[in-house]
């Protein structure tokens, strides 16, 4: 028997960083896909294997010292987590063993589009099918998050939220609403190859908010009325003003010192190939933009344009579904 669940990567479209701070941001789910899949081997523990990270390990679960022996390697941290954690939540910790997890990914890792927490609800949906536990989606997004602490020290919650529950959301103050989206939005998602580090980032702007914080403080709030405006020009396929109000997020983003010259070059040359707005999304300091095309037809010359300048195209689709059971 095997069990494989999926979980979408995301793109925030508005209000990342201040989202950390209890302000509204928008993130869509995209179609790059985590699977993990569960069987069984005759391993004594759990055996984690990541196709993208290039690792095979095995460790078991000791119940009196409450660790994982031998430790897992830090890049495999945030997924034993997830494991002990559900483990604890169904009842199932003692019973964590002859377990194999495959990781595959089509995400990017370390991008800004979510790997880590689709790694870890597709890793949670798919031990909670195997041990037929009947967790909720508000539980595995909660144990998710959990995870995303290790990964990211301080997350907002908002890449675990929208690799459950898939489709378009907004955050704000913890509080997730859920829109239906009649149409498909020409979003291009492109990386820009430059590493980045999101806890370096929010570091970046917890020192410009000590040093200057009511000059930050209006930064953030101007972040949360884009957000505002952004939800009812999306409902009114209003992309001109979609697109206006990124590009105006973008230079708020530059303005607090979390973009890099590669990512503001790349928003140019989408907007110069015809994208109606475009921004990084993320941490930045590197990782990735997005570029929104005022249709579909007019995708294919923004792509073209961002590969030129070497950047890698990840997505130009948004998903509706969250994680999922895709074979059991
Ligand atoms: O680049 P990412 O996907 O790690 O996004 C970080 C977004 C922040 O708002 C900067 C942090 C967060 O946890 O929301």
């Amino acid at each position: 028997m095997e069990v494989i669940a999926s979980s979408p990567g995301k793109t925030i479209l508005f209000g990342e960083h201040g989202v950390v701070y209890g302000k509204k941001a928008l993130a869509v789910a995209i179609s790059p896909r985590v699977r993990a899949k569960v069987s069984s081997n005759d391993s004594l523990g759990v055996n984690v294997k990541s196709e993208a990270l290039k690792l095979n390990h095995l460790s078991t679960y000791n119940s009196q010292t409450k660790k994982w022996a031998p430790t897992p390697p830090d890049m495999l941290t945030s997924i034993y987590v997830a494991i002990e954690n559900i483990g604890k939540e169904t009842g199932n910790i003692d019973l964590m063993n002859n377990l194999l997890l495959e990781i595959t990914s089509d995400l990017p890792v370390g991008s800004g589009v979510g790997s880590s927490a689709a790694t870890a609800t597709a890793t949670l949906a798919a031990l909670n099918q195997w041990w037929g536990t009947n967790l909720s989606l508000e539980k595995i997004s909660e144990l998710a998050f959990l995870s995303e602490e290790i990964t990211h020290g301080k997350p907002s919650g908002i890449d675990n939220t929208v690799s459950t529950f898939g489709g378009l959301i907004s955050f704000e103050d913890g509080t997730i609403e859920s829109y239906s989206l009649s149409y498909s939005l020409p979003l291009v998602v492109a990386d820009s190859g430059v590493p980045k580090q999101t806890s370096l980032q929010v570091q970046k702007v917890i020192t410009m908010k000590q040093q200057k914080p009511e000059i930050v403080a209006e930064i953030l709030d101007a972040m949360h009325e884009l957000s505002e405006r952004a939800i009812p020009a999306i409902h009114n396929k209003n992309l001109k003003t979609l697109g206006d109000l990124m590009n105006l997020n973008h230079e708020l983003l530059v303005s607090l010192g979390v973009s890099h010259e590669k990512l503001d070059s790349l928003c140019e040359i989408a907007r110069k190939a015809g994208a109606v707005g475009a921004k990084l999304t993320g941490a930045g300091g590197g990782g990735t933009i997005i570029a929104l095309a005022p249709s579909f037809n007019d995708v294919e010359t923004i792509v073209k344009a961002l590969k030129l300048e070497g950047a890698t195209i990840i997505s130009s689709e948004i998903s509706i579904e969250g994680v999922k059971i895709e074979q059991y």
